[in-house]
C-alpha cells in the first residue's frame, strides 16, 4: 500500500509518499518565508496554490511511483488557516477523483504526533507536541489523544517567531534564534509561566523585547529565552510523565527541532530511568510524510470522505479526532530501526 499526503496547513506546501512500513518514499516541501513579518494567510494560500501541482510531480519523480500505484490521497484537513487548507484539500480532492482513488481526510497534530511515535519505536508514550501555532503535552487514553497540557496562549514557535521579528529578523524565528542561543552564556530573569500542565508565553515576549529595548545583547536575550521557554515545556512533560506513569517521551512539530529542547527533556527523562525521541528535522516540521502515513493507519479503518464531506476544519483540535486504529495496533506495529534522538537530516 502506497499513500499520497499533502500537507498544507500553514506556511509550508507538501506532498509526501509513504509505504506501508513509514518508509517514505519522496517528500517534496516548499516553505512560504514573507519577506516582513509575520505569515499573510492568502499569500501563503497563493503559494501552496502555485507550487503544489510542482510538489506532486516532483514526489512522484523522486519515489520512482506512478498514479496508478497510489492507493489512497491524504491531506491535513485541520487545524490551520482557512485559506491555505483549502489550497491543498481542493489538490487531494482533484487527485482522488482523477486516480479514483480514496480520499483520507488526516488531522495536523495527531500526524505530527503518528510519524514521531512510529519512528521512535516506542508503543505509548507521552507526547511533547511543539509546534509554531500548538504547544501541547499529549497522550492516550481510550479512543482518542488527550491533551494534558497546553499554552494558554500563543503557540511556542510562534512566540519565538514573533520575538526574532521584534528583534529585527525574519520568519521563521526559532531556527536563527537557535543559532544565536548557542554563543549566550548570561540568564537573565524572565517570566516564567506554568500553570499546571499549561504554560503560557506572551509575557516573557513582552518581557524579553523589553529587555532589548534596555540594551540586553540579542545573543543573551535569545540564550535566556530558550532556557527559560525550554525548561517550562520540560516541566510540564515531566509531570505528565509522572502521572500518567510512563517513562518514554516523543517530541514532534517544528520546535522539536532544537537541539537544547531535545537536550533538555533527554536529561529530564534519562534521570527517570527513561527513553526519548525525536525524528530527524525534516520529519519534525510540517511535512506531506507525516500526512500520507497517518493516512495509511485512517485507511486501515475504513476512515475515507467522499468529496462533499471533505470540508477543511481550521480549529479541529488534537482532541477531537478518533483514533481507533491505537486500540487495534497500537502495541503492534514493528518499528523501522532509527537511532534515538536522531540527529538532524
Ligand atoms: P502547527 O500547525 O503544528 O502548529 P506549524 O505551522 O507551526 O504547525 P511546524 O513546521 O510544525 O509548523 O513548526 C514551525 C515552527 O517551528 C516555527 O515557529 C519555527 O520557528 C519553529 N522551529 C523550526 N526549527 C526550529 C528550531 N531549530 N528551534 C526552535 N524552533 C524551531
Ligand atoms: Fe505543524
Amino acid at each position: 500500500m502506497v499513500v499520497l499526503g499533502i500537507e498544507s496547513t500553514a506556511h509550508t506546501a507538501s506532498v509526501g509518499i509513504v509505504d506501508e512500513e513509514a518508509k517514505v518514499l519522496a517528500l517534496a516541501s516548499d516553505m512560504h518565508r514573507p519577506t516582513a513579518g509575520g505569515i499573510h494567510p492568502r499569500e501563503a494560500a497563493n503559494h501552496h496554490v502555485e507550487l503544489l501541482p510542482g510538489l506532486v510531480a516532483k514526489a512522484l519523480e523522486d519515489g520512482h511511483v506512478r498514479p496508478k500505484e497510489i492507493d489512497a490521497v491524504a491531506f491535513a484537513q485541520g487545524p490551520g488557516l482557512g485559506p491555505c487548507l483549502r489550497a491543498g484539500a481542493t489538490v487531494a480532492r482533484m487527485l482522488s477523483l482523477a486516480w479514483n482513488r480514496p480520499l483520507v481526510p488526516v488531522n495536523h497534530c495527531v500526524a505530527h504526533v503518528e510519524i514521531a511515535r512510529v519512528l521512535s519505536g516506542l508503543t505509548d508514550p507521552i507526547l511533547l507536541y511543539a509546534s509554531g501555532g500548538n504547544t501541547q503535552v499529549i497522550a492516550y487514553f481510550r479512543g482518542r489523544y488527550r491533551v494534558l497540557g497546553e499554552t494558554l496562549d500563543i503557540g511556542i514557535g510562534n512566540f519565538l517567531d514573533k520575538l526574532w521579528i521584534g528583534l529585527g529578523g525574519t520568519f521563521p524565528g526559532g531556527p536563527a534564534l537557535e543559532l544565536e542561543a548557542r554563543r549566550g552564556s548570561e540568564l537573565h530573569p524572565l517570566p516564567y509561566s506554568v500553570h499546571g500542565m499549561d504554560v503560557a508565553f506572551s509575557g516573557m515576549l513582552t518581557a524579553a523585547l523589553a529587555l532589548r529595548a534596555k540594551g540586553v545583547p540579542r545573543t543573551e536575550l535569545a540564550y535566556s529565552v530558550e532556557v527559560t521557554a525550554y525548561s517550562m515545556l520540560t516541566e510540564i512533560t515531566e509531570r505528565a510523565v509522572a502521572h500518567r506513569r510512563r517513562n518514554e517521551v516523543v517530541l514532534g512539530g517544528g520546535v522539536a527541532c532544537n537541539e537544547r529542547l531535545r537536550g533538555m527533556v533527554r536529561e529530564m527523562i534519562e534521570g527517570r530511568g527513561g527513553t526519548t525521541f525525536a525524528p530527524p528535522r525534516s520529519l519534525c516540521v510540517d511535512n506531506g510524510a507525516m500526512i500520507a502515513w497517518t493516512g495509511h493507519l485512517a485507511l486501515e479503518e475504513g476512515l475515507v470522505a467522499a468529496v462533499e464531506e471533505s470540508a477543511v476544519q481550521p480549529r479541529q483540535r488534537t482532541d477531537l479526532v478518533l483514533t481507533p486504529w491505537r486500540e487495534r495496533n497500537g502495541t503492534s506495529r514493528p518499528a523501522p530501526t532509527v537511532p534515538l534522538l536522531a540527529s538532524p537530516a
